[in-house]
């Protein structure tokens, strides 16, 4: 029987290191710097093709921007119509609203970058916020830090692929050079050498909760160690689908880390992520949901039916309530809700109920409880 395992235990960790061997490059480094390109001089052509190796390079925008339904599938959608009904929405207030032509087109697309939550296209916010929170990271913050030159580049390559001439500035001889990644051709990248570097590399923090980013498109990985195994921590980054995180869908996650990461890199990442505390918990939620305007809406937040036998539930923790108007005065009914074991309902025990609905229960909700037990029939 140990044998067994023991053989067991050593198939697995082979396999592990196979899986490694297959899937994590083996070239050597290359070292170099990031070269230093002057853009000084760069025509429109030049920005246009810039822009679009920012956009699917360092800016990582295809990261989010691709078929997979976390964003816009901006390369795909046509943008000729797009950008006018954007600017055209009367739900969109920020700088273009009302205008139209490139320039507005330009105005819309750099705000979109600097202040993503300006406009929300409907569908696509974060969850919870009712399309008014983007989940898109700024771009000329960190971890993705496009400079003016740079976001004007993307710019010049939207506008184009809009069929427009770009409205964009060029760039000036002072104006600062664009840092660009050596020729990566049949090469690999550097692998940095801490973990916090590593996770700026591949961007982990646009989706995770991580350096506090607030992110979350993808599950917090506080406190990770206390629900998964290292292997399982290794597993969902280098093979995102094999299992989906509760409450996430398939797909979201990138699945080719496992080609471009160091082996070094994904295990700085990892004993970073595993010793990762637990998320502070949450600040009272209550004061978020917002307010049952319905006795049912009232009874369903406060979870009564759960314990008491209404809305159909059937539950028998509590008390039955039907014609509880015919026993109790209404401040009696009251007082029974807010302060429950002032008076302990016969045949039940004390502490069982809630003893905050004096808190919880707002004004306005109150009385629509009171109504419907006062009237709740025998
Ligand atoms: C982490 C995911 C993510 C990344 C990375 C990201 N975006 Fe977005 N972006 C979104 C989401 C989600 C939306 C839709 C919500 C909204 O309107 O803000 C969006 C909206 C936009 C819009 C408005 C789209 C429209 O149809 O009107 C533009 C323009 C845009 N992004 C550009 C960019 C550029 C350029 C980059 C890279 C420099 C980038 N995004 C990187 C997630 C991302
Ligand atoms: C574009 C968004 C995105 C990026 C970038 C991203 N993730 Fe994820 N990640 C997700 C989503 C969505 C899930 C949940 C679905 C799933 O399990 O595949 C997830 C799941 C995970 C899980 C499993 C969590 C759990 O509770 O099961 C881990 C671990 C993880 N990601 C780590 C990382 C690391 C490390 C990086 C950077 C190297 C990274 N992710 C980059 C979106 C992202
Ligand atoms: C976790 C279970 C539980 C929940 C949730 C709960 N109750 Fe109760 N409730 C009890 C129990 C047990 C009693 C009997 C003991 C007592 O009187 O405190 C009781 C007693 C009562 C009484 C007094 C009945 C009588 O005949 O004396 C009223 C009225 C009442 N609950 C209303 C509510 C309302 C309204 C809600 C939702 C806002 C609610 N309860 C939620 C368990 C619960």
């Amino acid at each position: 029987m140990t044998f067994l395992r023991v053989i067991g235990f050593s198939v697995v960790l082979l396999g592990f290191y196979a899986l490694f061997a297959q899937t994590l490059p083996q070239v050597e480094p290359d070292l170099s710097d990031p070269v230093e390109v002057s853009t000084d001089g760069l025509d429109m052509e030049g920005m246009i093709a810039l822009g679009e190796s920012l956009f699917t390079g360092k800016g990582t925008c295809t990261l989010c921007h691709n078929g997979m339904g976390r964003a816009p599938d901006t390369l795909e959608m046509d943008l000729a119509a797009t950008f006018p009904s954007r600017l055209a929405d009367p739900k969109y207030t920020g700088v273009s609203a009302g205008k139209t032509g490139p320039e507005a087109i330009e105005d819309y697309i750099r705000e979109s970058m600097q202040h993503p939550s300006a406009y929300v296209v409907a569908g696509f916010g974060k969850k919870g916020s009712n399309d008014t929170e983007s989940p898109m990271p700024t771009v000329d913050k960190a971890p993705i830090e496009l400079s003016p030159v740079e976001m004007n580049a993307v710019i010049a390559f939207l506008q184009d692929r809009a069929g427009l001439d770009p409205t964009v500035p060029l760039p000036s001889a002072d104006e600062a050079p664009v840092a660009e990644e050596p020729a990566t051709e049949g090469m690999v990248e550097a692998p940095v050498t801490d973990a916090l570097a590593a996770i700026d590399k591949y961007n982990c923090a646009a989706c995770h909760n991580l350096k506090d980013s607030g992110a979350d498109l993808g599950p917090e990985l506080g406190g990770i160690a206390n629900r998964m195994t290292r292997a399982q921590v290794m597993e969902a980054i280098l093979d995102p689908n094999a299992t989906i995180a509760k409450g996430f869908s398939a797909g979201l996650m990138p699945e080719d880390f496992s080609d471009e990461m160091h082996t070094s890199e994904l295990l700085l990442i990892v004993d970073y992520l595993l010793a990762l505390p637990e998320p502070a918990p949450q600040e009272e939620t209550d004061e978020e949901e917002p307010l049952a305007t319905t006795a049912l809406e009232v009874i369903d937040k406060f979870g009564c039916a759960g314990c008491h036998d209404l809305d159909g539930s059937e539950a028998d923790v509590g008390p039955r309530l039907q014609g509880v108007g015919q026993r109790m005065t209404r401040e009696e009914l009251k007082s029974a809700i807010t302060n429950p074991n002032a008076t302990i309902a016969k045949g039940f025990e004390p502490d069982m109920m809630p003893d905050d609905f004096g808190e919880t229960i707002a004004d306005s909700e109150m009385p629509l409880l009171l109504d419907y037990l006062m009237n709740l029939p025998e």
